[in-house]
Formats: structure tokens, sequence, C-alpha cells
């Protein structure tokens, strides 16, 4: 995730383009920077750190000009810094880009041995070297970016701007949103329409594949392969606020929905389902390493600790290596024993919690072997480990965690099943139903969010409720503890999690008509047991909400609430079943209305014990 503007028509245009990259601050807020052309040059100012600190830069040292592009970062390869900000300039060429290219490792080996020289860690530089190489070969700016668009593998919207044509941008879009507007003698291009709605309501959103030049005058757009694409404007209605969040009531909702892509971009060039493999310079840690390592001791808080407890269920089941998950806080206070075979995984959507930050220090000091499964690039934990998986889901706002959870499902299952092939507890060929199966996912995950009405109304009858009880096994048990944090943080409605065998042993005392009871149960080899489970909330009067697959027969007939999710290999269960989870609590505090994004009492990124 990041943010894109560009301008072009009669107006100085820094500040119009810094104003436009302040409605895209939720995109990307690590640097920013700006490229405009002026009299013969493109002229450039980055800096690290949020937008008000490019402001300052360029009240400092205006840029004249009215054809520029901007560009707000969120880091996904090389650390925050004013080396890695964009626009990159190479031979006269400026570059702005959104996504991921996975094939930049490739590309930078081949551009270096033909005497490229680097100033960034990003991958984006090497697009601005392949398309000023291919310029210098054409002669034609729209030519070289479609050439060099040939080359890359991945995710990108940019946009190019070159002092040979300097009346023009080109812009280009696959899998990272970009929106064309138009206004009286000017032309915008942005990554979200809140950016422009200032100027223009009347929008046209590109394509995937498809290459645009944007002048004064409006645009003209065409497929990658040189087929013209006529496409009528959309005229938007949004209020400007409204238009953030991406046209969702709040952050946490729009991050709900975002969860397929993100997973997406998590899997996205790290596995290989022809091999049924998990590539490791992609995962933060060695073969070797892999070989060695006798116990996995996961250390994470909250939400990422409940990950790490579906994370632990993985690694045993397909490294066959002993897993542990602690507590950071717990963990770092109680002096505990490392050995130098464990592999400690920190587990932090921030990669800036303390406790964890802290842990990770208490175990280094054993001298095994650390990996931290972040999203905040360059964050303090994974500076602290030896090794990082960022997990790019992009910024998360709502302060109740979504799609960091999700992607971090998404990123400890590929350890485990990295792990299981290395020590070959894992065939090929299971690896490779595995990781079909997780390629799956994210569209499975689309199937499930639109069973959100529905949602809406069952969270709309039990809103009223105090209490609330989440029981699941097996795989669906840390989902079962994810679901009752979720509701208890939003909606501050009292909610346990409970492993569903242990119910005999205290919680079912719990049970009456005023005690809704979720039910988590997937097809797994523990279903007919909590099938048991179910039956006794029922038979005490209890009101169940079943999350379960479909297709099912056995609770046909039964008095409950029943929310289902596609069938999927077993394992993967967890990143599903926790969608409906999700979407009920928001609906429950969304009801209650409470401030969903900025729950009372809760921080973001807890920095303090
Ligand atoms: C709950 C939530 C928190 C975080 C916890 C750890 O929705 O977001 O429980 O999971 O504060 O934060 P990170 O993952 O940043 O270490």
């Amino acid at each position: 995730m990041c943010g894109i503007v560009c301008y072009v028509g009669p107006k100085p245009c820094s500040n119009i383009i810094l104003d436009s990259l302040k409605k895209l601050e939720y995109r990307g807020y690590d640097s920013a920077g700006i490229a405009v052309y002026h009299n013969g040059e493109i002229n450039v100012t980055r800096t690290e750190g949020k937008l008000n600190r490019l402001g300052e830069a360029l009240t400092q040292a205006p840029l004249d000009g009215s054809v520029g592009i901007g560009h707000t970062r969120w880091a996904t390869h090389g650390k925050p810094s004013e080396a890695n900000a964009h626009p990159h300039l190479v031979d006269h060429i400026a570059v702005v880009h959104n996504g991921i290219l996975e094939n930049h490792l490739e590309l930078k080996r081949e551009l270096a041995q033909e005497g490229a020289v680097f100033s960034s860690e990003t991958d984006t530089e090497i697009l601005a070297h392949l398309i000023a190489r291919a310029r210098a070969e054409t002669g034609d700016l729209k030519s070289a970016v479609r050439q060099s668009l040939y080359q890359v593998q991945g995710s990108y919207a940019i946009a190019v701007l070159s002092t040979h044509e300097p009346e023009r941008i080109v812009v280009a879009k696959n899998a990272s949103p970009l929106v064309l507007g138009r206004g009286e003698g000017e032309t915008f291009a942005a990554s979200d329409i809140p950016a422009i709605l200032e100027y223009t309501r009347e929008m046209i959103f590109l394509d995937e594949g498809e290459i645009a030049t944007i002048d004064a005058e409006g645009f003209a757009i065409e497929k990658l392969n040189g087929d013209p694409v006529r496409r009528e404007p959309k005229t938007i209605n949004w209020s400007p606020v409204q238009a953030e969040k991406g046209g969702f009531k709040h952050f946490m909702l729009k991050e709900i929905h975002e969860q397929p892509l993100a997973v997406e971009n998590t899997v996205r060039s790290r596995i290989s389902v022809e091999t049924g493999d998990v590539a490791s310079e992609r995962i933060g840690l060695d073969d070797a390493s892999a070989l060695r390592v006798r116990r996995v001791v996961l250390i994470a808080c909250g939400t990422s600790h409940h990950a790490a407890l579906v994370g632990k269920y993985w690694i045993e089941a397909l490294a066959q290596v002993p897993a542990e998950v602690e507590l950071a806080s717990e963990y770092r206070a109680r002096g505990p024993l490392v050995d130098p075979n464990d592999l400690i995984v920190a587990v932090s959507q921030s990669g800036e919690t303390l406790d964890t930050l802290e842990a990770v220090k208490v175990a280094k000091s054993g001298s095994a072997r650390s990996l931290a499964i972040a999203n905040v690039l360059d964050s303090a934990i994974p500076r602290t480990t030896d090794g990082a998986l960022y997990t790019h889901a992009g910024p998360e706002i709502g302060v109740a965690s979504t799609k960091c959870f999700t992607t971090q499902l998404a990123a400890l299952f590929m350890l485990a099943v990295f792990l299981g092939r290395r020590r070959n507890t894992l065939s090929q060929d299971r690896a490779q139903k595995l990781l079909r199966g997780l390629m799956e996912i994210p569209n499975l995950m689309r199937e499930v969010l639109t069973v959100e009405k529905r949602i809406a109304g069952i969270a709309r009858q039990h809103a009223q409720f105090s209490d609330f009880l989440f029981l699941g096994r097996s795989y669906s048990f840390p989902i079962a503890l994810e679901g009752a944090l979720k509701l208890k943080e939003i909606s501050y409605i009292h909610a346990e999690g409970y492993a569903a065998g242990e119910m005999k042993h205290g919680p079912i005392a719990l049970i009456d008509k005023n005690l809704p009871v979720v039910v988590i149960m997937p097809h797994d080899g523990s279903f007919d047991r909590i099938v048991g489970n179910l039956q006794e909330v029922l038979a005490r009067g209890g009101k169940a909400i079943v999350i379960t697959t479909s297709g099912d027969k056995v609770l046909d007939g039964l008095d409950i609430e029943r929310i289902e999710i596609p069938p999927c290999p077993v394992e993967l269960t967890p990143l599903l079943t926790v969608l409906p989870l999700q979407l009920l609590s928001y609906y429950v505090a969304d009801f209650k209305g409470t401030d969903v994004d900025q729950p009372r009492n809760l921080a973001k990124t807890v920095t303090v014990e």
C-alpha cells in the first residue's frame, strides 16, 4: 500500500499534489516525495516520515512547475528512509510505484551486470532503470514503459514523468488501484478517489494491464498490447470523509474487506505450487537453521498471540517440531530457558510492541536463532531478530487487528510448510495440495465476506446481551479466543473464548438463555465431538451462533443461527472462520454506537509495559 498522485495542467502543482497526498496518508506514511518538471529539468524533494515533513521541505524550497507526480510510501522493500522514498529519478525519468515487483532480485542482478548503479534498496528503482534503458532505445516514453512492464512480475500502479516528454505523464496499473480524473484544462491520477475529489467528480478507474497517457486535455487509455480502451467516466457522489475510507463507514470494515488482497500480497512470490515449496530467501530463515531447529518458541501479545497459537498447531502438524506459544509479557518476566537450537518467532503487526521486543531480547541472549513476523517494515522487532518475514498487509488503521491477523496466519502457514519441507516431514505431494489450498484462500475469503448482511442482522439481534461465549476445538480454539477478543475490545461486551473440550470443566455452568454461544465448528477431525458440545448448549437453553462448513446435514433442524464457510483443507479453516467473527463484532459494536476504529482505552501500538 502506497499512495500516488499526478497532476498535469496550468497551475503550480506541488501544493495541489501535497494536499492530495494528505488524503492518501492512510495508505502509507513512512516517507514521501514529489517530482515536478520545470525548465527542462525534473526537481525532486523527498523526506522520511509523515507528509508534514515533506510540506516543511517544500515550504523551505518550493518546487515550481505544473506537471508533477507525488508519492506517500508504506515500505515493502527497503527501510523507510529518504533514499528509499519515491519518486526515483534515473536518467531524467522519475517513477512512483505502489505494489510489489516479485522478480526484482533477478532484474537487479541483470541491470547491475550491465553497469546500472542503484541508490536505493527499492524494487521501484529497478523499474526506473528498466524504463530509462528502454527509453534510450525506443525514444518514446509510453513504449519504454510498456516494454519494461512486460519484464516485471507482480503488482503495480505506476506514474512516470520524463524531461523528454514533459507535457504528459504515463501511468499503468496491475493489481494496485489507479483512478484518473478530468478537471477544467487539468488532469489528475491517484491511487484512490479522495485524493482528487476536491477537483473533479468525473473519474475513470483503470483496469488490470492498462496503460494511459495523461496530459492537460485528458487521457488516452490502452491495453498493454496497444489495443485502445474506451470507458465512460463515473460520477462520484461521495463526501470527502466517506471517501477516505473507500466508502466504508469505518477503517475496520474496510480492512476486513481488504483481507483477500492482503493475503494475496503476503503469499505472492513466496510459494511455488509446482514444487510444493516456500522460497527460503523470502521467508527470513535459511535451510541450515531450519534443519537445526529442535523447538519453536512463538512469542506475541493479543491478536498476534492468537495467530501464534494457530501457528503452533501448523508447525507441529506439518514440520513435526515441538512448538510453544508464549505471552511476551510473561515470557520476558520469568527468565525462560532458551536452547541454542530453539527458533524464536516473534509475531507482531506493529513490530514495536514493547513486551514482544523485550521478550525477543531475552530470548536472543541465549543465542537461539530468531525470526520476526511483522507488518511494519524495519520496525524495532524485525530490526532485532536475525530474519524477518513481512506480511505486506498495508497499514492497518483500525485499532482492532483484522487483516494483520489473517496475513500473520498466512505467514505462519508458509513457515510451517517451509520447515516441513526442509525437515522431510512433509511430502511434496501434500505440500503441493496445501499450497494450492492457500492460493485459493483469497477467493474463498471473498465468498465468505458476501454473508455480511446476514451477519449484520444476527449482530443486531444479539447486541443487547452482556456476555458471550466462543467455543472451538483444534484449529478453531485460537479462533474462538480471537472472536472473543474482537467482540470485547470494540463492543465492550464481556466475552470468553474457550476450548470446547473444557466446557464440562466449568463454563457449562454459565449457560442459559441469556448467554449467546458462538461455536466455531468447520468440518474437521473434531466435528463430531463439537456437535456434542453444541447439543449440550442447546439442551440448557443457550442461543447458538454456529460457524460451519457448507453442505452440512447434521445441523439441519437445530434451532441455531448458522453461518457457512466454503469447504477448504482442514488446516486452512482458521483463515475463513475468523471472518464472520470479525464482522459479527464489527456490527455489534456499530449497532451499539461505540468508537469502532479507536475503542476506549486502547492504542494501536503498545510501546509501554
Ligand atoms: C487486538 C489487537 C491487539 C494487538 C496486540 C499486539 O485487535 O490488535 O491485541 O494484537 O497489541 O500488537 P502487535 O501485533 O503490533 O505486536
